[in-house]
């Protein structure tokens, strides 16, 4: 389909953490991208993405690295100012590379230099051990992003790229962390490559919008990596699409993308894991 036949219109005023609740509330989904540069974040937001990730996946999509682990703050600093100065509506989502929230301590310095950078939520990876994290970060006005089930800074404890609760004692893990982080003060959660129906079940059961990725279509919102989404990754994961092909065109690719997350269209049932 040509640029323009989709649905998804420029957003139109900055997007909080206030419209992705009121979302979640009345039941549309909405359209997170993890992206890296300027450019790309102007056409989010012409495509009406409402939260943009600068992901520490840049250590693989736009460094060559094999994993997300030499991914430094200096590296992160500098992707979140591009994407800051290239959009001026969408949430502008950090994420905090390997090893710099180790501490609160270490979580509050670098989160600091993130906003500062101008992101306006931090995304950090882990379970409940993050919660006294997490609450630091909310009650010093740093709104936070919590990530749970594969989370690829731990790609060498997991020993691979793996789906994650699939056993009932690990999905139950999954779940008890989500609503520890939510209490905690978490404003958001990532669930990546989980079966779609823990997904469901931890986005019916705490307060905070779910975002998936990997993880069905039950959530409050997707994500996909802008290197997938435009069929540029070389080995796409399972659950990502290249919307390029059917798209034509750069722009287009990213508008089919937001309607057909609107749309409840993607992910397709080839996406999921059960
Ligand atoms: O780093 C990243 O881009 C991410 C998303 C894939 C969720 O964490």
């Amino acid at each position: 389909m040509p640029y323009g036949n989709h649905s998804a219109t420029e957003l139109n005023k900055s997007v909080t953490i206030n419209t992705l609740r009121k979302l979640k509330g009345s039941g549309e989904k909405f359209v997170v991208v993890a992206l890296y540069d300027a450019p790309m974040a102007a056409m989010a937001q012409k495509c009406g993405v409402e939260a943009v990730l600068v992901g520490d996946s840049l250590g693989m999509t736009v460094l060559g690295y094999q994993s997300t682990i030499p991914v430094t703050m200096d590296h992160m600093i500098y992707h979140v100012e591009a994407v800051a100065r290239g959009n001026q509506k969408s949430l502008i989502i950090g994420d905090l590379p390997f090893m710099t929230y180790a501490t609160p301590e270490d979580a509050l310095r670098n989160a600091a230099r993130l906003m500062q950078a101008g992101a306006q939520m931090v995304k950090l990876e882990g379970g409940a051990w993050l919660a006294e994290t997490i609450t630091m970060l909310a009650e010093r006005g740093i709104p936070v992003c919590a990530h749970l089930g594969l989370t690829p800074q731990s790609v060498n404890k997991f020993g691979g790229f793996r789906v994650q609760g699939r056993d009932p004692a690990n999905a139950d893990k999954i779940h008890a962390d989500a609503q520890t982080l939510a209490n905690a003060g978490a404003d958001l959660l990532v669930l990546e490559c989980v079966p779609s129906a823990l997904a469901k079940r931890i986005t019916a059961d705490i307060p905070i919008p779910t975002i998936g990725i990997g993880a069905g279509l039950d959530n409050d919102a997707q994500v996909l990596v802008i290197n997938d989404i435009l069929g540029l990754t070389e080995q796409p994961p399972k659950f990502s699409k290249n919307f390029l092909t059917e798209a034509g065109d750069i722009p287009g690719a990213m508008k089919k993308y937001v309607a057909d997350v609107k749309s409840g269209q993607f992910p397709g049932p080839e996406h999921v894991f059960e």
